[in-house]
């Protein structure tokens, strides 16, 4: 291979502008034993601090580093020194830099006309963006699957990726009044990830959170391995971490790891009673918020049938809506039951029924007074019509039965 080194005023000039005021992307690709090795650095904002994030991505396989200005620079300088044939793409404020250097060492260099880039035409004001839009997510999507290698959210993984981006409005207003920038997060039965390492990413360089910490749950221990290996991908490793445990089997929040203090606990289409128990644990650890999306729900189809209520007979006869009055129910004793416990509880619709049936959400703020006479008389009388004890008052009894024995 060919002994180059690039021309010292060119290098000069790439250093000036990679580090420099306007600098918008740097990427080389560089072909090798008829591979290709394709690096970006780009200028980001991490909890409001100035950063760069270098992006590398070696036949599909990424992985993401963020740097500060030092760290750039000492990374830059590999850059430059890289050998053998290969392209380099400098974009800045002010215009392009092309460098391409051939198999036989030939330098051609080429740079857009002066362009003022930093004056930015506004997309049309009246279009939102999602919240996977509004920073720079194409990292993060390609390595959790969302997207392809060109970036493109995948036609398959489309449905998710708008629950996670609802999820995170959802989110968002929940978070609307919080002052601290630091937020703990607990991801119930997290499965492969995609809201747990999403959300970790919108908080930090969308909200400009700067003490985010996120811990996602899952009883299998094969998803847990690939999110762990995704977050290590994203660099996000000693932020975001992942656990191979029955939620019913962890204890106190220590076991979420050392100084975690959680302060909301979310949980997408948690199985049946998985649930119940992203919701006992959000109030069992003191956390703030509970924000949970609902999956199957079979205990109450167990307990509820032709015979529960004359009046109902003939709604209770079909198959399909005994098991939509089951989920409608076992919802609202959730909500009621979080209501009783002091969170001010909203259940709410979070995508369109066209996307998913499960599109029901309860979003709950530990914010009133517990055990309030209208909580829990509206919980009983409801408890009481229908002869049932849902899964979450036996599972949260000990803080619940002072107040239903008192107004019961
Ligand atoms: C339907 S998947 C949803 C995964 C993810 N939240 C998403 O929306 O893509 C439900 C996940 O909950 C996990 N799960 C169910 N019960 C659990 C429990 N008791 N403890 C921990 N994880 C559980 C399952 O292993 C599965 O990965």
């Amino acid at each position: 291979m060919e002994k180059f080194e690039l021309d010292k005023t060119l290098a000069e000039e790439i250093r000036a502008r990679a580090l420099g005021d306007g600098f918008m992307k740097l990427v080389q690709s560089v072909r090798r034993n008829g591979k290709t090795f394709r690096i970006s650095l780009r200028p980001v904002l991490i909890g409001g601090a100035a950063r760069y994030q270098a992006e590398m991505n070696d036949e599909g396989q990424v992985r993401v580093k963020n740097f500060d200005a030092a760290g750039a620079a000492e990374g830059l300088e590999e850059i430059i020194a890289q050998k053998g044939a290969r392209d380099l793409h400098l974009m800045t404020a002010s215009g392009d830099l092309h460098v391409r250097v051939t198999r036989k060492g030939h330098v051609l260099v080429s740079r857009s006309a002066e362009m003022d880039r930093a004056v930015k035409v506004q997309p049309h004001d009246h279009v939102k963006k999602l919240p996977l839009t509004s920073f720079d997510s194409s990292a993060l999507l390609r390595v959790i699957g969302l997207a392809d290698g060109e970036g493109r959210v995948r036609a398959s993984m489309r449905g998710k990726y708008d629950q996670v981006n609802e999820f995170l409005k959802v989110v968002e207003d929940v978070l609307k009044d919080r002052a601290d920038r630091k937020l703990h997060v607990v991801v119930c039965g997290c499965g492969k990830a995609y809201l747990t390492l999403a959300l970790y990413f919108y908080l930090v360089q969308a909200l400009g959170y700067s003490d985010v910490r996120v811990v996602g749950v899952d009883r299998r221990a094969d998803v847990v391995r690939a999110a762990s290996e995704m977050a290590r991908q994203l660099d996000v490793a000693d932020k975001v971490a992942f656990l191979a445990r029955d939620l019913a089997d962890l204890g106190n929040a220590e076991d979420l790891g050392a100084g975690f203090a959680p302060d909301m606990v979310i949980s997408l289409h948690a199985c049946d009673t998985a649930t119940d128990e992203a919701l006992a644990r959000g109030v069992e650890w003191g956390c703030r918020y509970v924000v949970s999306a609902p999956c199957c729900q079979h205990e109450l189809q167990k307990a509820i049938g032709p015979q529960s209520d004359a009046a109902f007979a003939g709604v209770l006869r079909h198959g399909i809506l005994r098991e939509r009055l089951c989920d409608i129910l076992t919802d609202a004793f959730r909500a009621m039951i979080l209501r009783i416990l002091g969170y001010r509880t909203q259940v709410v619709e979070f995508v369109s029924p066209d996307a998913t049936a499960r599109n029901v959400l309860l979003r709950a703020e530990a914010c009133a007074r517990s055990g309030q006479a209208g909580a829990v008389s509206d919980y009983l009388n409801l408890r009481d019509y229908w002869h049932v004890t849902p899964w979450l008052q036996t599972r949260l009894a000990d803080r619940l039965d002072p107040f239903l024995k008192r107004f019961g």
